[in-house]
């Protein structure tokens, strides 16, 4: 058989060569009694044409239709100017077909396997196949093909080993719930799978492997946005014998060459950094995007003094009042703030009061809004002062639970900053968010949480405030941000048994239950275990980012809905009654059933 060219490779150099083709009908025209067809691989498309004086082949071409899989031999001949496409690659050639055989027919496709079509996810999802098919989803792919080998390649150059831990595992503390795998040896046990490697690669610095890495699937059982997924992908590695310092210098490396490999362009490293609390202040949000200003200015003090209650008891009842300046908002209209007003609601604030600034000298005349009747003067005064307030701006007030209100405020600052076209659209902030807290307090359980996970370090010196004031510990954490999302993060693990033994201690977690869970880590521990650190970036996070996408979905080749589900597959699906003996397994619905028989 003659060896094939891709539909993509075409060239004016291949005029006048006998050619052998294969792949996809795109579209099928007839002009004046001579077939044109689009043919596609993924490497791009081609013209064919197949005219009359080939009877036989043009009957069949004839009968072609959209997605039929075609091999054609033929002659390359230059196109009549005319008829030159300079949009396409192989514009300026077409392929004359001497022979044409069908190879298989498609069925009529649900949607037009094109990249501007108008089709719901949900049918691109069940026929992912064809979805993929389309030249956006194949390039996504080549990218995350590309941006993956660009990442092994960098740190096999830097001595990092890749090593594969397992899937059938213990629970990792992640902070999500767990996917268990019913044990068929072992009935009433379970396996869960790994939220993350944490704890083998902690292990594998154990072992003196020095520097791991792995391009590792997680599992995690949560609520899903369009930035999260059931099972997702991790670049995860770590390092022994390393402070803060190089673990941030190798991932930003890491993240330069990814993106040099994903888009052409390598970010400016290093990326600046900025602590947490400063980013909380300022930015209401522990991810800022720094692409664009809209501080927050904390004005909590000044309203200790006022009678507006609205702003008065969260400020005397350890809450939080803040104001967001926003240049020029001025020219936004009542229906504007009113949908604001029902977007910060998603995030539980209870209004969103408003002072139009028309005349910043002139106080209160030259302020327009409900709220400055209720406040004194000299308190708009100062107030305006702190901000910085000029004519023509608005000023936006969040009041209450601290965390309700820099939630509100952080994202309607991401709102505006979008909706006001505060940054050009290549614009892009790296930032490093350094300083987190070692805990966080979960009101509900009434507990300490860990902010990251509990086999992050704390910084040493804080570590006498462990029994006094645990909420004031900072520990070793970072996270990388890019444009306000969260690509990745880690920190220095706690390498000592002790150590590790009053941070679970302070988490409320028992000897016991720590004994259960992690014994075989804090047994690990107690043989020279030398210090380490490391961090996992989000793959499919990047990738979204680098290609513009909307949802991580688009650059996972088979990912799951909003609801966890495989719709070409149909997973989660019911199992046997046989499978589920063979497991110990009863569903709970039976299992009451029996019961009440066994009760009768
Ligand atoms: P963390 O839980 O922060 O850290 O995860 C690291 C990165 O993974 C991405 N990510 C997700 N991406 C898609 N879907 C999800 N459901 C999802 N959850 C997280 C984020 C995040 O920054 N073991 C630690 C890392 C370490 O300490 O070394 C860990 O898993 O981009
Ligand atoms: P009210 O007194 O409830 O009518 O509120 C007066 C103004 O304050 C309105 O513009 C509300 O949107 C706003 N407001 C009410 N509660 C809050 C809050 N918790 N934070 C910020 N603004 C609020």
């Amino acid at each position: 058989m003659m060896q094939r060219t891709r539909c993509g490779d075409f060239t004016t150099d291949h005029i006048g060569q006998k050619v052998r083709l294969d792949g996809w009908v795109q579209t099928n025209r007839d002009h004046g009694g001579v077939v044109f067809l689009d043919v596609r691989d993924r490497f791009g498309m081609v013209q064919v044409v197949v005219h009359p004086d080939t009877p036989e082949i043009h009957k069949l071409a004839h009968g072609l239709r959209q997605q039929d899989v075609i091999e054609v031999e033929g002659e390359v001949i230059p196109r009549s100017e005319e008829t030159v496409n300079p949009k396409l690659k192989t514009g300026a050639i077409e392929v004359k077909a001497f022979a044409l055989r069908v190879l298989n027919k498609a069925k009529t496709p649900p949607f037009l396997v094109e990249d501007e079509c108008d089709v719901g996810e949900q049918h691109r999802l069940e026929y992912r196949y064809l979805d993929l098919r389309r030249p956006r989803m194949q390039r996504n792919m080549e990218v995350r093909h590309k941006v993956t080998h660009a990442a092994r390649t960098f740190l096999d150059a830097h001595d990092f080993l890749e090593i594969e831990t397992p899937i059938l595992n213990k629970s990792t503390p992640e902070g999500a719930r767990d996917y268990l795998v019913p044990s068929r040896v072992y009935p009433g046990h379970f396996y869960a799978l790994p939220q993350s490697p944490q704890i083998f690669k902690q292990l594998l610095m154990v072992a003196g492997m020095d520097r791991y890495y792995q391009i590792a699937r997680c599992f995690r059982d949560e609520d899903l946005r369009a930035d999260r997924q059931p099972e997702f992908t991790q670049v995860d590695l770590e390092m022994s014998f390393v402070d803060r310092e190089e673990v941030m210098g190798i991932a930003e490396g890491l993240v330069a060459a990814m993106l040099e490999a994903g888009t052409g362009q390598r970010p400016e490293t290093p990326f600046p950094r900025i602590g947490w609390h400063e980013a909380m202040e300022k930015y209401g949000l522990d991810r800022p995007d720094l692409r664009f200003g809209l501080e927050h200015t904390d004005i909590t003090d000044l309203m200790r003094k006022v009678d507006f209650k609205v702003f008065r008891e969260p400020a005397e009842r350890g809450g939080l009042v803040k104001v967001m300046r926003v240049p020029d908002g001025g020219q936004l209209t009542r229906k504007q703030i009113d949908d604001y007003t029902k977007f910060v609601a998603i995030y539980g604030a209870k209004g969103l009061a408003w002072i139009k600034v028309n005349d910043a000298a002139s106080i209160p005349d030259g302020l327009q809004s409900p709220i400055v009747k209720f406040l004194p003067a000299e308190v708009l005064a100062e107030l305006l002062a702190r901000c910085g307030a000029q004519d023509g701006d608005l000023l936006f007030f969040g009041a209450g639970e601290a965390q309700v209100v820099n939630d509100a405020l952080g994202h309607l600052r991401n709102e505006l900053g979008r909706d006001m076209g505060l940054y050009a659209k290549d614009a892009h902030s790296f930032v490093w968010v350094v300083d987190f807290p070692m805990f966080a307090w979960n009101a509900e359980e009434k507990r300490l949480e860990a902010l990251h996970h509990p086999f992050t370090a704390p910084v040493m010196e804080d570590m006498g405030l462990l029994t006094s004031d645990p909420l004031a510990m900072r520990s070793q954490a970072y996270d990388l941000v890019w444009n306000g999302t969260e690509i990745g993060g880690g920190s220095i693990r706690i390498h000592e048994r002790e150590t590790q033994a009053a941070v679970f201690d302070a988490l409320g977690i028992s000897d016991e239950e720590a004994e259960s869970k992690f014994g075989f880590l804090l047994k690990a521990l107690q043989y020279g275990a030398p210090p380490h650190g490391g961090l996992a970036f989000g793959l499919d996070r990047i990738l979204a980012l680098m290609l513009g996408s909307e949802s991580i979905r688009d650059v996972i080749a088979f990912p799951k809905t909003q609801k966890a589900a495989d719709l070409m597959c149909e997973a989660p699906s019911e199992v046997s009654e046989a499978q589920l003996r063979e497991l110990g397994l009863r569903k709970r619905r039976q299992l009451q059933a029996t019961q009440a028989e066994d009760a009768a």
